[in-house]
């Protein structure tokens, strides 16, 4: 029995693919290598990316018989019919009881939201004590944010998605909550520096100081953040299985690029 509130760690931006449920996937398997109890809830009821990587690591440890931690994990907004609307209170009473079952048994619970704007992908943000946008190396994940001058790359207005953060803000700042802290990361970043990563990098840093998120390292482009998902396996459980194993270069560069970033994502007691 946890006596501590659990943190909630969401991964949302409205932008499919640009690497939530990669993100989350790693950060949760990071999480539990460090001893932490660790619960997920996926709301993403239409891929179920990050609750389908679960599943995968469930199977791997029964055929395998390898003794790999797991986290809990429950998928929400199943019950939505297409074409029949969405039932909102009946979502707000899912996530609310499924947060009420695993506050007393949680260090983390992490929420991995779908790539659009949905009612409860919008609770989530509510209640996210640290948010964590990945966005791709492009103007494209960058609109997410922000509107930008298309010569000068001045900032000219910001999102839908920007204000609905805000909204959010606004919302833990009334229930008295301490403040969200977003964390806006790049991911698949090419290994070669381009001039597109440099101006993307720019507008970035001038986005942080206007609409208040923290702009950490992120992850490059690697075949080892995608090849392990059909196993429920990431890279730092490879050197758990085999550890006489020689670990291959990209591996260890992947292994330190999520250290990092969990180092900067600054979690209590992490
Ligand atoms: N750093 C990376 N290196 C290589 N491939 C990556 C990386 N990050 C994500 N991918 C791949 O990019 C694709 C999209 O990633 P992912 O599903 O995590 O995005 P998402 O934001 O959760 O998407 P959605 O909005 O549809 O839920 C997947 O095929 C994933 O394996
Ligand atoms: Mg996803």
């Amino acid at each position: 029995m946890k006596t501590r509130e659990p943190h909630i760690l969401v991964f949302g931006n409205e932008k499919g693919g640009t690497g939530k449920s990669t993100l989350a996937a790693h950060v949760v398997v990071s999480l539990l290598d460090m001893g932490k109890s660790v619960a997920v809830i996926d709301i993403d009821s239409r891929q179920r990316t990050l609750g389908r990587f679960i599943e995968n690591r469930e199977a791997f440890i029964r055929t395998s018989g390898k003794a790999l931690s797991i986290p809990m994990y429950v998928v929400l907004g199943a019950r939505n019919t297409p074409g029949e609307g969405v039932d909102e209170k009946d979502q707000q009473n899912q996530l609310q009881q499924t947060l009420g079952d695993l506050k007393s048994k949680s260090d983390f619970i992490v929420v991995d939201c779908p790539g659009n704007d949905t009612y409860l992908s919008r609770l989530a943000h509510a209640l996210a004590d640290t948010l964590v946008t990945p966005l791709n190396d492009s103007f494209v994940d960058l609109d997410l944010l922000a509107k930008v001058d298309p010569f000068s790359y001045e900032i000219r207005s910001l999102s839908l998605y920007t204000q609905r953060v805000w909204d959010s803000r606004k919302f833990r700042s009334a229930a008295e909550k301490a403040p969200l802290d977003w964390v806006v990361t790049r991911n698949r970043l090419a290994t070669l520096g381009s001039h597109n990563n440099q101006r993307v990098n720019h507008v970035l840093k001038a986005l942080k100081k206007r609409i208040n998120f923290r702009y950490v390292a992120g992850l490059n482009e690697r075949v080892i953040y995608r090849e392990l998902f059909p196993q429920g396996l990431t890279m730092m459980d490879l050197k758990k299985l085999d550890e006489g194993a020689v670990s291959q270069a990209s591996h260890v560069a992947a292994r330190f690029e999520i250290k990092t970033l969990i180092k900067e994502l600054k979690l209590p007691s992490v």
